[in-house]
């Protein structure tokens, strides 16, 4: 049976972190009149369609529906469960759980939960030897010999792994870990004879940590020339190289900040990046950059830096990333380095400022980088090669959004290889008529317009009893005293069934003498598609003093409806009955009654 936390202490800690600061830190977000708006994290989108109400303190997206409180988008995009957000949120704004609540039911499984501990064990453990004893003190050296302080040492706490045959797996066996799982977690190995092992040895550790700041994973690299160079963690529920980017949890303010973020191939450029005054890069661990790190970019920044190494398999790896971040809607650029360099060697040799100067701030425009790239497969002294190579370059720049992009490519494209600007613009519509009509309503995208859509639909789509419903649950939400009334003369007699569940939490809500505040009523309800509709009833604008007449009048009508559809139900009785006992006339005439009744419902619907 789970410790139950105190309703008080997460009331505490949901008002202790405004809605607005932890949604920013996953979502870009803009301030729009009352609003603020971003591009959800919940979905795949270009325009933005979520929005986030700071007075209400919830969340809703107008293009999924997805709606919540602080929690429930904690919940949501970690991946967590209530118990996890609720720590996540105390952590965050500096306050406390209790002990036994700490260490309550989560997601993990019970080995990915040891795996995490012994994790931070060998962070400390790994830390501890290469800062502090003579063991370490060869990985201290090779660090220091490339250009790593002290203070970098520690704010990534890089550590060493000595190399000894079972000195990790005699300290995890004293912490009480089981050596079978560790061998799982990918710290220890297990050989012919059936003993187990430590799996890094004599290797330089970078922990990997996930977006919460917590290892994960180690990356070893040798200092001597072991086999493989870089030695990482295998794949498990905790370490997923395709879901993490590297470094994510420290540059993320950063990245929030500047609304740019750099990507690098590897952990190492990224700490030598940072130590040069670059503190919002990220890296893929030696893998291509996969769509689900590529959108969890675009959630954050416009655009993204991409600074791989200047050979020719960074060069194609800068290609493929550069088309899936464009593709997700990023603004991509890529970094200047000379060839056959990369970022770490680079500003070992050249300093930060160059760094910062002529490769991250010179960067290539991505079609910039595009002409380069492709310019490589073609042969341009030969005019066969020239024409397909144009050809190329304008599929490229035809899939470009803005017309002033387009039109600043094609008259460099015109001037260096002599061609009409009147030729490339013809050759360019044609492709843009085909892209264009492969996407539903480009144009359509603003959210005002998504807003309105939205509005409208709900407005004009639904019978009025549906309306009449919304409009009223609305008014219960804001006011307890309304809810009082409804209860009285319409309990939970709602038409909707999910009206129904609704009103019945609603009623449960006031009666625990909670006052009106939508994101703490969402909070009770364990659907999350229900918390979304609420979400959607909680928007709906609402007068200040409503009168009693109009209260009852949307009363009337939900309970017509009933009344409606229940005479419909017996007239349908009695015409069967007419039917059995052979009798057309009559079950004519009824089937007359009923039109006419499904007439009336259907013109009070308009
Ligand atoms: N990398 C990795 N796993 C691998 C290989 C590489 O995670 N199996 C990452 C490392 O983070 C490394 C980056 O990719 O920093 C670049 O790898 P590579 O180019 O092979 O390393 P070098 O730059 O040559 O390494 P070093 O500078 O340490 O010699
Ligand atoms: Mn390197």
């Amino acid at each position: 049976m789970p410790y139950q936390i105190p309703e008080e202490t997460i009331e505490q800690i949901r008002r202790s972190n405004d809605i607005v600061d932890i949604v920013g830190e996953y979502v870009q977000l803009k301030k729009q009149g009352r609003n603020y708006f971003g591009l959800c994290p919940f979905h795949s989108e270009k325009s933005p369609s979520f929005s986030v109400t700071q007075d209400k303190q919830i969340f809703h997206c107008f293009g999924c529906g997805k709606g919540g409180n602080v929690v429930t988008f904690v919940m949501e995009v970690e991946g967590f469960s209530f118990y996890q957000a609720i720590q996540f949120l105390a952590e965050k704004s500096g306050q406390e759980l209790p002990d036994s609540v700490s260490n309550e039911e989560d997601n993990l499984t019970k080995d990915s939960h040891d795996s995490l501990k012994a994790y931070e064990w060998l962070t400390k453990l790994y830390h501890h030897l290469l800062r502090h004893t003579k063991e370490g003190k060869e990985g201290l050296s090779y660090l220091k010999e490339r250009g790593f302080t002290d203070e970098i040492i520690d704010t990534f706490q890089l550590g060493f792994a000595p190399n000894t045959k079972d000195f990790i797996a005699q300290f995890l066996e004293k912490k009480g870990f089981h050596k079978q799982n560790m061998v799982k977690a990918g710290v220890l190995t297990i050989n012919d004879q059936n003993e187990f092992l430590d799996r890094f040895r004599g290797r330089v550790i970078f922990p990997i940590r996930n977006h919460i700041g917590k290892s994960v994973g180690f990356g070893g690299r040798t200092i001597s020339d072991q086999k493989p160079k870089y030695l990482n963690s295998p794949e498990s529920e905790l370490f997923q190289k395709g879901k993490l980017l590297y470094n994510f949890d420290l540059a993320r303010s950063t990245i929030r900040k500047e609304e740019i973020a750099v990507l690098f191939e590897g952990y190492v450029d990224v700490i030598s990046a940072y130590k040069a005054g670059v503190l919002n890069g990220v890296a893929t661990l030696g893998t291509s950059i996969t769509d689900s790190q590529a959108k969890l970019l675009r959630r954050y920044v416009d655009t993204v830096i991409i600074c791989y190494d200047a050979d020719n398999a960074g060069i194609n790896a800068t290609y493929k990333a550069a088309k899936l971040l464009k593709k997700v809607g990023c603004n991509v650029k890529v970094a200047q380095l000379p060839i056959g360099y990369d970022p770490d060697e680079y500003i070992s040799s050249y300093g930060a400022d160059r760094f910062k100067n002529e490769v991250i701030q010179a960067s290539d425009t991505y079609m910039k980088f595009m002409m380069k790239y492709l310019r490589k497969d073609y042969n341009l002294n030969l005019e066969g090669d020239r024409i397909q190579y144009v050809e190329h370059v304008i599929d490229e720049i035809a899939l470009m959004e803005r017309p002033i992009e387009r039109e600043h490519y094609l008259r460099e494209l015109a001037n260096e290889f002599e061609l009409s600007i009147e030729t490339l613009t013809q050759e360019i519509q044609s492709r843009r008529q085909k892209i264009v009509g492969k996407q539903d309503n480009p144009k359509q995208n603003s959210h005002t317009k998504v807003i309105k859509d939205f509005r409208q639909s709900t407005k004009k789509l639904m019978p009025a009893y549906h309306n009449a419903e919304r409009q009223l649950l609305a008014y219960m939400i804001h006011d307890g005293s309304i809810a009082d009334k409804v209860k009285d003369e319409l309990g939970a007699s709602f038409n909707i069934d999910e009206h129904k569940v609704i009103v019945t939490h609603l009623y449960a809500f006031y009666e625990e003498g909670n006052d009106p505040n939508v994101s703490h009523f969402i909070e009770t309800l364990h659907q999350t598609t229900v918390q979304g509709t609420v979400v959607q009833l909680a928007m709906i604008p609402v007068q200040q003093d409503i009168s009693d007449k109009e209260i009852n009048d949307y009363i009337r009508i939900i309970l017509s409806e009933q009344s409606d559809h229940a005479k419909i139900r017996s007239l349908r009785a009695e015409q069967k009955l007419a039917e059995q006992q052979n009798d057309p006339v009559k079950a004519a005439q009824i089937g007359m009654e009923i039109l006419e009744i499904q007439k009336r419902i259907k013109n009070s619907n308009h």
